[in-house]
């Protein structure tokens, strides 16, 4: 395998990740941010974010001298016979105005490397930018000597190291065969399925894949509601349905909305980019309402389980990240859900094991708190919001004791409802049947 000269533009966690995974597999790597706080962390060894694994490779790239940190791509870039072979972009595409992704930050790194980046260099696009970004960037490059590549990241967020490492499939698009050649090679080791392809379509791949599956969240949301109505129990119906290898069991669990960076920027971006053309997707609109209508629910939910008004009731909270292993508050469908419960009145407090008690300005309307057992105390419904698999085992029974009325109201199917039930808590899930499971005869 070649080992290249590496410049990773973002610190982010794709571009940390990347960084540190691309260092493990042998390249030399310098990874660049413009925040200088978090570069001095990130010499020393601290990874800013939670990351399973992260901390680990970082370690060892410093120990090994295969990876460093510098403020600003330019030190990443170098210079002479140091200077990077390849450039992996790496920044945040926010969503901006209308749902379109905000390129301000892929454009400013490519007006301020231009100049810099040896002849025969290769950019590549991490970052998720709407079809035809990898031409726009070559257009404003206007470097016929670098080639403009696209290769997005399917990376999860709290298992972005193995995602890494054993990827489903790596995908790299450039209208150059050689620059995309050069690029899957970096990945060699892993011996993942490869698509080469044009970029256009690579840039395609990563919206139609994230589209693909805020769909099947919707439609599983949907069918759990369908399981409501019909007396029957979603978990065995997920699990019918996953058996079919064309369907696959994975990414079936029901919940109180999809969330995170990703899903909900990308669905938008893309209906954003259909509108632009005049083409309508109404497949993935309805996606999108369905979600909506999945955070509504859940607050209906609350409401029934508190008696019928929310007005002044205490509700505890448990769980606030878009999903468990992660710290990230982001689109969290959790913070939706409370928002609005607070809409119509209800005293929120909420306990998230990832999110510390003092984390400033949240929301107003949402008192945090360290301790599960202050959440329960006095609360007419406690809420499960995110699937930490430590709400489990909490004292239950010492919970039963605080407060005011037993009911959660569990929109993730998290809970052991029997063991709650024996302390006298009555379970609200999603989709699940209302009676005990049938014994087999
Ligand atoms: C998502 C994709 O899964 C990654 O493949 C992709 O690389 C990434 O976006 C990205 O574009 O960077 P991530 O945002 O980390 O990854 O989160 P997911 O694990 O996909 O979860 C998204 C949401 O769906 C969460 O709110 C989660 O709780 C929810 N979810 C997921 C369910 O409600 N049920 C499930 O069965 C799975």
């Amino acid at each position: 395998m070649f080992v290249r000269r590496i410049a990773v533009v973002g610190s982010g966690y794709v571009g940390l990740t990347t960084g540190a995974c691309l260092a493990s597999l042998g390249h030399r790597v310098v990874c660049a941010d413009v925040d200088e706080a978090k570069v001095a962390r990130l010499c020393t060894g601290e990874v800013p974010i939670l990351e399973p694994g992260l901390p680990e490779l970082v370690a060892q790239g410093l120990a090994a001298g295969r990876l460093r940190f510098v403020v600003g791509a330019a030190a990443a870039v170098g210079q002479g016979p140091e200077a990077a072979e390849v450039m992996f972009l790496c920044v945040p595409t926010p969503m901006g105005a209308g749902g379109a992704a905000d390129l301000s930050a892929v454009e400013a790194v490519v007006t301020e490397v231009r100049t810099l980046l040896p002849a025969g260099c290769v950019v590549v696009n991490k970052s998720t930018v709407p079809v035809g970004t990898a031409a726009r960037t070559a257009q404003l490059l206007a470097r016929p000597d670098v080639a403009v590549v696209s290769n997005p990241e399917f990376l999860r967020e709290g298992s972005a190291v193995e995602d890494f490492l054993n990827p489903d499939r790596i995908v790299v698009g450039c209208d150059a065969q050689d620059a995309a050649e050069r690029v899957a090679a970096l990945y060699a080791r892993l011996g993942a399925p490869t698509v080469l392809t044009d970029a256009a379509s690579a840039e395609l791949v990563k919206y139609a894949a994230n589209c693909f599956l805020a769909m099947k969240l919707s439609y599983v949301n949907t069918i759990a509601e369908l399981c409501e109505r019909f007396g029957a129990d979603v978990l065995d119906v997920t699990e019918g349905i996953g058996y079919d290898r064309r369907i696959g069991q994975a990414f079936l669990q029901p919940g109180p909305g999809w969330g995170g960076s990703c899903l909900p920027k990308d669905t938008h971006a893309l209906l954003q980019v259909c509108a632009a053309v005049g083409f309508d997707f109404p497949l993935l609109q309805a996606s999108l309402d369905t979600n909506t209508r999945q955070q509504h629910r859940m607050v209906e939910k609350v409401r029934d389980a508190v008696g019928g008004s929310l007005a002044g009731q205490r509700v505890g909270l448990l769980g606030l990240t878009f999903k468990a292993g992660t710290d990230d508050l982001r689109d969290s469908p959790a913070l939706t859900v409370a928002a609005l419960l607070a809409a119509e009145g209800a005293d929120l407090i909420g306990y998230d094991p990832g999110v510390p008690a003092a984390v400033p300005g949240l929301t107003d309307d949402l008192q945090l708190t360290d301790d599960p057992l202050k959440v329960a105390s006095g609360a007419a419904a406690l809420v499960v919001l995110t699937e930490w698999p430590e709400f489990r085992s909490l004292d239950w029974g010492r919970l039963a004791e605080l407060v005011e009325r037993r009911v959660v109201v569990d929109t993730r199917n998290l809970l052991d409802a029997d063991v709650l039930r024996r302390v006298g808590f009555e379970v609200r899930s999603i989709g699940r049947r209302p009676t005990p499971a049938l014994t087999p005869s």
